[in-house]
């Protein structure tokens, strides 16, 4: 049994107390966004109430002490995944913005007509879509690394792929459809060994385990605060130093700017040549907030609980007769897809809102990988380090009366 001190940190998630249709809300769509502890909420009361104001624009001293927290939260940032310098790390809305950032900078100054960028079969719409808007104005070809019915990728046909015209091989660390982990360190260093930079998609690798950039060697890394216990609105890109100071401005504005005439503009130095108008400034120290809560009770200890908790859901959904896995690779994250014979996706989420749990049914913005199991959409239960086995045997018992009722 594990010593995890969930009780204790459910205590911290004031939202785990609220009741849905009169029963204690059971919560599972952490994959689509998770609930914020006590620690950021009063993060974000605090700064409005005593540390709020405009950040790097004012000699006033309210101005200069958020500047120095805000910059403080970019430290934090940095050490939470091992950047070598907080220059390195950009903040933008969320992984999409940051995925669209490089897409529409760093892909529009290097490709051109016949490059290719190459993705795999379970990305996420916003590891999709950017890349095609690039493919469609510069006319550079999408490319698509394949995956098996375990929803695991076809390694031996990365090689192939990986071609001279290659421009940028952009992956995913962990499905949000499937939970497939991948393993991202040695797809880096294959797309390496030809010179070929790599994009690692880590919206929902980062709640779940340590990164480390400097390990990785990844070119770019991305990730969403909402998806780490820090509020909506803020997300990470993190580009190597040398690729950042060599790629063009994303938007223009205010912060970006070193000196601004009618004719041109000097653009400023990282990481504000990319950080144009005011930012989302108490959100982004709420992150800086979220990355201590989520340290203080450590990674490693997080992953090994949730472990825990899918190998639990895994093994009671499999005796389930009727529930299909979608998903079943080795090195999985804390993620259960599935689909249940004669009943919708659709329906099943709403009937297990009557039981009071959140679950997310669709397509999970991952369209592709719906149309590869042949399945319209898929009921997703995903797992966060305040959930536990008492939570997943009233899940298990729902689905069991479902089928019962409906199947
Ligand atoms: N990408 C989020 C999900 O998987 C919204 O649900």
């Amino acid at each position: 049994m594990s010593t995890f001190p969930v009780e204790q940190i459910r205590a911290d998630f004031p939202i785990l107390a609220e009741r849905i249709r009169n029963k204690p809300l059971i919560y599972f769509d952490n994959a689509a966004t998770c609930h914020k502890p006590q620690a950021v909420i009063d993060s974000l009361v605090h700064v409005y109430s005593h540390e709020y104001a405009n950040v790097h624009r004012g000699v006033h001293t309210l101005s200069q002490r958020t500047s120095e927290k805000f910059e403080l939260a970019r430290e934090k940032v940095q050490h939470f995944i091992n950047a070598a310098s907080d220059k390195e790390i950009i903040f933008v809305r969320g992984a999409t913005e940051a995925i669209n950032l490089v897409a529409q900078t760093f892909g529009k100054a290097n490709f051109k007509a016949g490059d290719e960028i190459l993705i795999s079969a379970m990305e996420h719409h916003a590891n999709i879509v950017p890349w095609q808007m690039l493919c469609q104005e510069t006319g550079a070809i999408l490319k698509v690394l394949p995956m098996d019915h375990q929803g695991e990728l076809i390694l031996a046909e990365l090689d192939a792929l990986l071609t001279d015209k290659t421009k940028l091989f952009a992956i995913t660390q962990m499905s949000n459809a499937l939970g497939t982990v991948n393993p991202v360190k040695q797809l880096i260093a294959q797309a390496h060994a030809k010179n070929i930079p790599v994009l690692v998609d880590a919206a929902q690798s980062t709640p779940h385990m340590l990164i480390d950039v400097q390990d990785l060697e990844c070119d770019f890394l991305v990730f969403s605060g909402h998806k780490l216990y820090a509020p909506s609105g803020i997300g990470v890109l993190y580009g190597k130093q040398k690729i950042l100071e060599a790629m063009p401005p994303y938007q223009g504005g205010g912060d970006m700017i070193r000196k601004v005439t009618f004719t041109e503009t000097d653009y400023n130095s990282l990481p504000y040549k990319f950080e144009a108008g005011t930012p989302s400034i108490a959100d982004t120290i709420a992150l800086g907030t979220a990355i201590d809560y989520i340290q203080h009770i450590g990674m490693a200890n997080i992953a090994a609980y949730e472990a825990e908790l899918l190998e639990y859901a895994t093994e009671q959904a499999q005796a389930i007769n009727g529930l299909r896995i979608i998903g079943t690779a080795k090195e999985k994250g804390a993620i259960l897809s599935f689909t249940l014979d004669r009943i919708h996706p659709h329906d099943i989420g709403t009937m297990l809102d009557s039981l009071g749990i959140a679950i997310r049914a669709g397509h999970h913005c991952a369209m592709p990988v719906m149309d590869f199991f042949e399945v319209p959409a898929t009921a997703r239960a995903s797992f966060a380090m305040y959930n536990t086995k008492a939570e997943i045997d009233v899940l298990m018992q729902g689905i069991q009366s479902l089928i019962e009722v409906f199947g």
